[in-house]
């Protein structure tokens, strides 16, 4: 019988190295400025073989940071078994060439431990998820939303702690309002634990981070910022220029729904891709590149269902 031969990464994956990484914010990390998303495409309910396409390819090209969360899959936890998998075949002996965050903060588990922000969830999530992905510890733990109703400073404690537990080696956030940034970054610098990372959602159909001050507070203060969705999930694509195809995000699930498909939108979309052809480019990469170019993004943080996005994505970065 033939023997499936070991994964081994490719020999010129730093070739590019000048280009591909950027410092996030005044830390010692290097983040690749392309990143890849395992929210879909990684879970248990896809196929095994095309999310491993998509993750070797994605580290042969230099793409050292894999961004998971507790809940990505479906179902749940799935998409860090996929990575778990992925670590035991291809990846153990690459551990410390990879930057890999999980999250917590939404649903996870029934009752009332298995959500938010508090104390109790946010340590048990992430020992669940280091058992799911086989990984002693993760790079980046994040809090995945503000919690209104738990008190900040028990959330921010929890993420010290985590920290001083070895089990995070830093530690983020995501989608939490200016004002809660501003005293978690103040709360965190004071216990010498600074806060890597603020993760938002931020594309040409949603500047928000920008508008309510988010990426300035965080260029200011030498915190790093990704952008989630960059792609607006595919719309900032060809991806619905002629339809909605049947293996698309939008036909698969309820992230992304046909009423988002307007006149207005389709008006916004061919323009782009007029302005995209006349700089001789995808409507991707000049998405992409309209996020990296803005001041304060470290990184670009994509989903890929092939290898073939992945590489056009990619692109951006020439
Ligand atoms: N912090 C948070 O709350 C939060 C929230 C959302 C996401 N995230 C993170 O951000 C990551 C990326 O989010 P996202 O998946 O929404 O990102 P995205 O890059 O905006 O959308 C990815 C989807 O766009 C389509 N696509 C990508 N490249 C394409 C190309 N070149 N041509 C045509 N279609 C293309 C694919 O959809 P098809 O399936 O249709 O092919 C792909 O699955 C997630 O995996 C997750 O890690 C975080």
């Amino acid at each position: 019988m033939e023997s499936i031969r070991p994964y081994e990464a490719d020999v010129r994956r730093y070739d590019a190295s000048e280009t591909l990484y950027a410092r996030c914010g005044h830390s010692g990390v290097l983040l690749p400025r392309l990143s890849l998303g395992f929210w879909h495409n990684f879970g248990g309910d896809d196929p095994f073989e095309r999310s491993r396409a998509i993750t070797r390819y994605a580290f042969d090209h230099g793409i050292t940071h894999f961004d998971l969360a507790n809940n990505y899959g479906p179902p749940y936890g799935s998409a860090e078994e996929t990575l778990g998998r992925l670590m035991d075949e291809d990846f153990r002996p690459y551990r410390d060439e990879l930057f890999i965050a999980t999250k917590a903060g939404y649903d996870m588990w029934p009752g009332p431990y298995g959500n938010w922000g508090s104390r109790k969830y946010l340590m048990a999530s992430l020992d669940q998820s280091l058992r799911r992905m086989r990984l002693d510890y993760v790079d980046l733990f994040y809090s995945h939303r503000y919690d209104p109703a738990t008190p900040l400073e028990e959330t921010l404690q929890a993420l010290v702690d985590i920290v001083r537990s070895g089990k995070t080696l830093y530690i983020g956030i995501s989608r939490w309002p200016l004002e809660a940034l501003k005293r978690a970054d103040e709360y965190l610098r004071e216990r010498d634990v600074p806060l890597l990372i603020y993760q938002g959602r931020l594309n040409l159909l949603d500047r928000e981070p920008m508008d309510e001050g988010i990426l300035d507070y965080c260029h200011e203060h030498g915190i790093g910022f990704i952008a989630f969705s960059p792609l607006a999930q595919g719309l900032l694509t060809d991806r619905y220029l002629n339809g909605i195809p049947t293996d698309s995000r939008m036909a698969k699930n309820h992230f992304l729904k046909e009423e988002r498909l307007t006149p207005e939108l389709m008006q916004f979309l061919l323009q782009l891709k007029a302005d995209a052809e006349a700089c001789g480019q995808s409507m991707a990469e000049y998405a992409l590149r309209w996020i990296l170019c803005q001041r304060g993004v470290t990184s670009v943080l994509v989903g890929a269902s092939s290898t073939e996005q992945l590489a056009k994505n990619l692109r951006c970065l020439l």
